[in-house]
């Protein structure tokens, strides 16, 4: 089974998680430090990467990063070029697919996506989508990149 962390500042992607009817550990600001114990997907929203401490901090501990298989990205398309910059940074970084992109706590149609992106995942389907730096990213990459 493939699990699914989230992490949520102002509680949309978490509306998110919810909806998607997904059992899902959420990543606090109080104690990041949580070992996932199977492979899993990370649902992160996008933000200054000074406000992505406990995302760090949870994707160091243990092999909380060895067990990442896909990232599904939450912003706001009116950041245009920054849009989903989190979960951008961290594919090209850690090099795990992005599988997925929506705004804020996600459409009908984004959660019946996600649902069967997860489904998939645990029918043994790999994703084989290709990790490309994204443009409006390229040499901007900031300390994220350190998760090399
Ligand atoms: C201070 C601030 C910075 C943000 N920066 C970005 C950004 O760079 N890119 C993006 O796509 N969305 C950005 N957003 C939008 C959030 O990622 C989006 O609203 C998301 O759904 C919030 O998720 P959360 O409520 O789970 O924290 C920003 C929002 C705020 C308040």
């Amino acid at each position: 089974m493939v699990a699914v962390a989230f992490y949520s500042i102002t509680g949309q992607t978490k509306k998110f998680v919810i909806k998607t009817g997904l059992e899902a550990h959420e990543i606090t600001d109080e104690l990041p430090q949580y070992e996932m114990k199977e492979d899993y997907v990370l649902i992160t929203p996008s933000y200054q990467d000074f406000m992505m401490d406990s995302i760090v901090d949870f994707l160091n501990f243990k092999d909380n990063k060895k067990k990442l298989v896909g990232i599904i990205g939450c912003g706001n398309r009116n950041f245009s070029d920054l849009f989903a910059q989190t979960a951008k940074k961290l594919s090209v970084t850690l090099k795990v697919p992005i599988l997925y992109l929506l705004e804020f706590s996600g459409s009908t149609e984004d959660v019946q996506n996600v649902r069967n992106i997860i489904k998939k995942l645990n029918n043994g389907e790999t994703t084989t989508q290709k990790v490309e730096k994204p443009k409006e990213l390229r040499n901007k990459i900031s300390f994220l990149s350190d998760y090399r």
